[in-house]
């Protein structure tokens, strides 16, 4: 039986125009999708667009079209993006889709015969931007928390859903499992936010239309939260492909932003309990980018176009300063300086110039022609045994998601490759008609094929060109990621020759 893996990304607002955060989180999740496939993982990866809501209506309103049409328009900027990051999504949803319609309407109605939704009023500050409530206490100076915006005073007849009989259950499951929320920062936030004991939660709204009615009383609209959390679920086939969400649910890991864990940690298990459908495995919440130091901000007028990153770096150079930058979690500054730093430094120089080096000494010193190692000595040993160490010890960073730690052993291959190629000198060996030439060459060429596949995840484009300029015939991410293989003898190797430099330098 195949071993299934299901990760998502939030679904992005329609009416943000998508920007370096989105990007962050829409790849960290691809990151996490090609290492389970080259682990031979079927995986199933979501994301998508929130249509719906008060902000989407009033955007929509002013340009006098549809809120439907605003969407139509919008949508291609994110599927656009996710093109140009070389994003390998297998679904993607969009909450004005049917097949979405039917599974909200579905699980309120299932939630509300439970007895779990009841009608009440509900009266509070509202941020519209946000479409959140906030308690007076929760405001900071008269002013909404997350977008510090002034917020309305709304009182509306209103569904409520009963959070607070779930309390116990929560802090149940968060006990068990200890790594529901990641990473432990995130934990400790939910835990004590639970502890503090839980209100009921309104779940519809009758001040605007653009959204999904309540299927008992249509001039109520769902909550956009508890209509967008529910893309989870639509997006494998809740409704309409039975054996497909069986294969899925429940969700390995929803990778979100920090600043929408109360959603996804403690309302979302909530809906689920009630639904008496298996909470998700994992959470992960990451950290916050600045630019320059900065909050992104449209008044600010700060916000980088991914497009535009990518057109000056390219995707791949992009896609690894996010993760080797900083540590996945933790908040993180994005400026120019460290990313031309980050392409010249770690790439040009330490990894690039080992792979023109190698494949360069391979042409030159083999006639382009790996053989089976012959003699071992010198630092043969050190190598093997030390690449093996570092690819157990990636692996183990992936799977919590320590892309940065994951990539620092990466980086330690580098380096004592590039040690390897200094202390054993392959030209003299070739010079003294040493037959070791072929053991420190194999060495380096399998090493490198090592890398060019732990990279493969963040740089799939660069990597994949490098596994071609080894010789190697299958496609990379056909490749099985087998430990017991790490040095095993690779025979399909056509010859080797040389290789145009993979990463340029950038001029600072
Ligand atoms: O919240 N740094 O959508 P959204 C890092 N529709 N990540 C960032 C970021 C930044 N500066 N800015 C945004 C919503 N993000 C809801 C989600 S899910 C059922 C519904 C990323 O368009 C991060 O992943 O506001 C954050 O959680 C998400 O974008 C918010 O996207
Ligand atoms: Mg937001």
């Amino acid at each position: 039986m195949n071993k299934h893996y299901y990760i998502t990304t939030p679904i992005y607002y329609i009416n943000d125009v998508p920007h370096i955060g989105h990007a962050y989180t829409t790849i960290a999740a691809d990151v996490m999708a090609r290492y389970k496939r080259m682990c031979g993982y079927d995986v199933f990866f979501l994301t998508g667009t929130d249509e719906h809501g008060q902000k989407v209506e009033k955007a929509a309103e002013q340009q006098g079209i549809h809120p439907k049409e605003h969407a139509d328009t919008m949508v291609h900027r994110f599927t656009d993006l996710w093109k140009v990051l070389n994003i390998s999504n297998d679904g993607f949803i969009r909450t004005t889709e049917e097949r979405h319609r039917k599974v909200v309407q579905y699980i309120f109605q299932k939630v509300y015969e439970s007895g779990d939704i009841y009608l009440g009023e509900y009266e509070d500050w509202y941020c519209v931007p946000c479409e959140t409530y906030f308690t007076e206490m929760q405001l900071v100076e008269g002013k909404c928390p997350d977008c510090l915006r002034k917020p309305e005073k709304l009182k509306e007849e209103s569904f409520f859903f009963r959070l607070s009989k779930y309390t116990e259950r929560l802090l149940g499951l968060l006990k068990e499992h200890k790594d529901f929320v990641m990473p432990d920062i995130r934990y400790n936030e939910v835990a004590s936010f639970v502890k503090g004991g839980l209100r009921d939660l309104s779940v519809s709204r009758t001040s605007f239309n653009w959204g999904i009615p309540v299927p008992m009383k249509t001039h109520h609209i769902i909550y956009v939260w508890f209509d967008a959390l529910a893309n989870y679920l639509t997006g494998i086939g809740f409704l309409d492909n039975v054996d497909m969400f069986k294969t899925f649910w429940p969700c390995d890991a929803h990778l979100i932003g920090k600043d929408i864990l109360r959603f996804h940690a403690v309302y979302w298990p909530g809906f689920l309990m009630s639904l008496e459908i298996e909470p998700p495995k994992h959470i992960f919440a990451h950290g916050w980018w600045t630019i320059e130091g900065q909050k992104m901000s449209k008044s600010l007028g700060n916000v980088i176009d991914p497009n535009e990153i990518v057109k000056a770096y390219g995707v791949d150079e992009f896609r690894f300063f996010l993760f080797r930058e900083v540590p996945f979690g933790m908040d993180g500054d994005f400026s120019k300086n460290a990313i031309i730093h980050r392409i010249n430094g770690d790439l040009a120089n330490d990894f690039g110039n080992l792979t023109s080096r190698s494949v360069a000494m391979i042409g030159k010193f083999l006639n382009g022609k790996i053989e089976r190692p012959e003699k071992k000595g010198g630092m043969d040993e050190y190598v093997e045994e030390n690449v093996k160490r570092l690819v157990e010890e990636y692996q183990k960073e992936m799977e919590i998601f320590s892309y940065h730690k994951a990539l620092h052993n990466v980086f330690e291959i580098i380096s004592i490759l590039n040690k390897y190629i200094d202390t054993e000198a392959p030209w003299r060996l070739s010079k003294e008609g040493d037959v070791r030439i072929k053991t420190v060459l194999y060495n380096i060429w399998n090493s490198l094929r090592i890398v060019a596949m732990l990279l493969y995840p963040f740089m799939p484009q660069k990597s994949e060109a490098i596994w071609h300029a080894l010789g190697i015939g299958k496609p990379i991410d056909k490749v099985l990621f087998d430990n017991e293989k790490v040095f095993y003898f690779m025979d399909d190797i056509s010859y080797i020759d040389k290789i145009k430099p993979v990463f340029p330098r950038i001029e600072e």
